[in-house]
């Protein structure tokens, strides 16, 4: 079996309301190449984002994906991998469901197992914990996320409008167990009713690519307004993405990243519309001490893809 090489993208997660059940993928990646080892061992090595840091836990993610694969194959043979990380470490931008599927799809194409896609899916959210990540990187698009007597379900749309991203990554990391663990056990039923009605705009803004819809639906009340505890400059970056020009503004999964969304007629369209974005905001953000300048990204719709030479 000649090794594989699989990118998977970035995702953020929420997007606003859609609290552990929105994702989106985002045209950033991380390449994984796998190949059977001569030996039984298992062999890593990454480069670019975390290669100072192999204790991050992104690393090791990839290797446990692989191996709960293989244990479902009975497959026992060790496996060599590379990695090239362009997604950063523990920012909310899907770093470890990146390495957990990027895992799971090179030992299914390096075993030829050939597990369906939904297996794999199900295999990612139990490893993560929570789906709306994982869902991303794996089918691409947007991606809404439910449990069905506990089992985790996805569905993929493709937005049909242009849509692209403008990221502003934090210098700090958050973990995502510290960043749960500021929501409290129940909400209003206020707030309740507040995220349901974005929720449904937002995914009607993007099923329809309607831009006017996508604005209002990233407002939420579930989780944003506890985890500004942690990131205390999360309504700063916002405003100055809304007053850019964002169509819509949210913190990327658990933060500390905060991402804009930017629609326009296409693809390209909607690209060259961040770029603008992303200029208009870059001094504004100077003064967000700890922020990276603001980064455009398209949309990945296919998500984690086998590379054919
Ligand atoms: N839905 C998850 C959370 C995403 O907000 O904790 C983590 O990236």
């Amino acid at each position: 079996m000649p090794p594989v090489t699989v990118t998977v993208p970035a995702s953020t997660a929420n997007l606003g309301p859609g609290y552990d059940s929105f994702g989106l993928a985002l045209g950033l990646h991380n390449t994984v190449t796998a190949g059977f080892a001569t030996r039984d061992t298992w062999e890593i090595s990454c480069t670019g984002e975390g290669e100072e840091d192999p204790e991050s836990g992104a690393d090791n993610l990839m290797v446990i994906a692989m191996r709960r694969l293989f244990d479902v194959i009975g497959e026992k043979r060790g496996v060599a991998v590379t990695c090239e990380n362009g997604i950063p470490f523990g920012r909310g931008l899907g770093s470890s469901s990146a390495a957990i599927v990027g895992g799971l799809v090179a030992a299914n194409a390096l075993t030829g197992a050939a597990l369906p896609p939904g297996e794999l899916f199900r295999l990612a959210a139990g490893l993560e914990g929570h789906p709306d990540n994982v869902a991303a990187a794996l089918f691409g698009g947007f991606t809404i996320c439910w449990s069905e007597d506990g089992i985790p379900r996805a569905t993929h749309i493709d937005p049909p409008g242009g849509l692209a991203a403008v990221v502003v990554v934090s210098e700090q990391r958050l973990s995502t167990v510290s960043a749960r663990a500021l929501l409290p056990d129940s909400v209003p039923h206020a707030d309740a009713v507040f995220d349901a009605g974005r929720a449904g705009l937002l995914a009607a803004g993007l099923a329809l690519g309607r831009a006017d819809l996508i604005g209002p639906g990233m407002s939420d009340l579930l989780h944003e307004p506890y985890r500004a505890a942690a990131v205390t400059d999360l309504d700063a970056v916002r405003r100055v993405l809304l007053e850019a020009g964002a169509d819509g503004a949210a913190l990327s999964g658990a933060g500390p990243t905060v991402i804009g969304l930017v629609s326009g007629v296409d693809d390209a369209d909607a690209f060259a519309r961040a770029s603008a974005v992303a200029g208009r905001a870059a001094e504004p953000l100077t003064r967000c001490a700890g922020r990276r300048a603001p980064e455009v990204f398209a949309i990945d719709r296919d998500g984690a893809t086998v590379v054919i030479d």
